[in-house]
């Protein structure tokens, strides 16, 4: 193998550059080129490159989001867009394609190995942990401590204003994120996607807190808990509360910024891995994290889970410890 793609699509995710970089360096070392398509799948599908060698990926690896830009791209989804993709590696002579995205790109990345013979890997890269194979996924750490600081400070407004926040956490239809924020931020009540019927529970604790003289209090909801978010939860249990509220949406905040040094470590194993594997003739998979070592796990099962179940223990525990 002499020459491969890398691209990063769907959402950015802090700590992707510092996976481009591993891909581009472990490629070096092996004699194989790199070359960038632009924009996720847009440039690939319309032949927007950027070759990248080692000088190109320095200074990158402190960098949040992707510097050779990710778009979710509907030309793609269809199998004339994967056609023109094809033809456009053949072009370019790339003999691989390493896909930095979620489960909606890696079934993009099957396909075109599928329908046109080309040879992929991926690398979990979405905020939202919520992709199957891997216990974290790339940018998802910083997110986490994001929403963290964010809530901390959220905490003295209420605190000093005996004001609930309701919090919102993105995660499209996963409550992964919310989940971790809601244990590591101390939120009072969690609502998430996968448990139902919660809002009275937490409402009930609420009250009984506040006569025991609380004044502050978090509710993290995640963004997929209901149509609406946080503004529709905070309508709907408004009058089960006692207290005045505030709705605060984190939303993008929690996809920038400089990468955690853990989104940066598993960054760089899983990019190398990616590499290793394509220079040794093993496609079709995806380099995740499992109990700290680097795994390979295929696409096919990556794609027929897609939307990897939450951890309920830490939503347990969560609730277990909320004051
Ligand atoms: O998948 C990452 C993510 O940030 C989700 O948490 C969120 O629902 C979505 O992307 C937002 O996407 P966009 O930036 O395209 O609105």
């Amino acid at each position: 193998m002499k020459r491969i793609g890398v691209l990063t699509s769907g959402g950015d995710g802090p700590g992707m550059n510092a996976a481009v970089r591993a891909v581009v360096r472990t490629a070096t070392k092996h004699g194989i080129s790199v070359v960038a398509y632009l924009d996720g799948y847009s440039g690939l599908v319309e032949g927007r490159t950027r070759e990248l060698d080692d000088r190109a990926v320095g200074s990158q690896i402190q960098r949040g989001g992707t510097f050779i830009g990710t778009s979710r791209c509907a030309e793609f989804r269809e199998p004339s867009g994967r056609a023109q993709a094809a033809a456009q590696l053949r072009a370019d002579g790339s003999e691989g394609l390493v896909v930095i995205g979620g489960d909606g790109s890696f079934r993009g990345a099957l396909l075109l190995q599928e329908e046109h013979g080309v040879a992929v890997t991926g690398l979990p890269g979405t905020i939202d942990n919520d992709v199957f194979g891997t216990d974290e996924s790339i940018g998802f750490d910083t997110a986490l401590n994001t929403a963290v600081e964010a809530i901390d400070r959220i905490r003295d407004t209420s605190e000093s204003t005996g004001t609930l926040f309701f919090v919102e956490v993105m995660g499209r239809g996963s409550g992964a994120l919310a989940m971790h924020v809601a244990l590591a931020a101390g939120a009072a009540g969690i609502l998430v996607p996968e448990e139902e019927h919660e809002m009275e529970r937490v409402a009930g604790r609420i009250r009984s807190s506040i006569s025991r003289g609380k004044r502050s209090h978090i509710i993290v909801v995640a963004e997929g808990e209901a149509a609406g978010g946080a503004f529709t939860v905070a309508e709907s249990m408004a009058p089960l509360l006692g207290c005045p509220h505030r709705v605060a949406i984190l939303g993008h905040v929690q996809r920038g910024g400089r990468p955690t040094a853990r989104d940066r470590i598993i960054a760089s194993m899983m990019g190398a891995q990616a590499v290793e594997a394509l220079a040794a003739g093993r496609t079709g998979v995806m380099a995740g994290m499992s109990r700290g070592a680097v795994v390979e796990v295929p696409l096919t099962d990556v794609v027929a889970y897609a939307h990897a179940a939450a951890n309920l223990d830490v939503l347990r525990l969560a609730q277990s410890l909320a004051g």
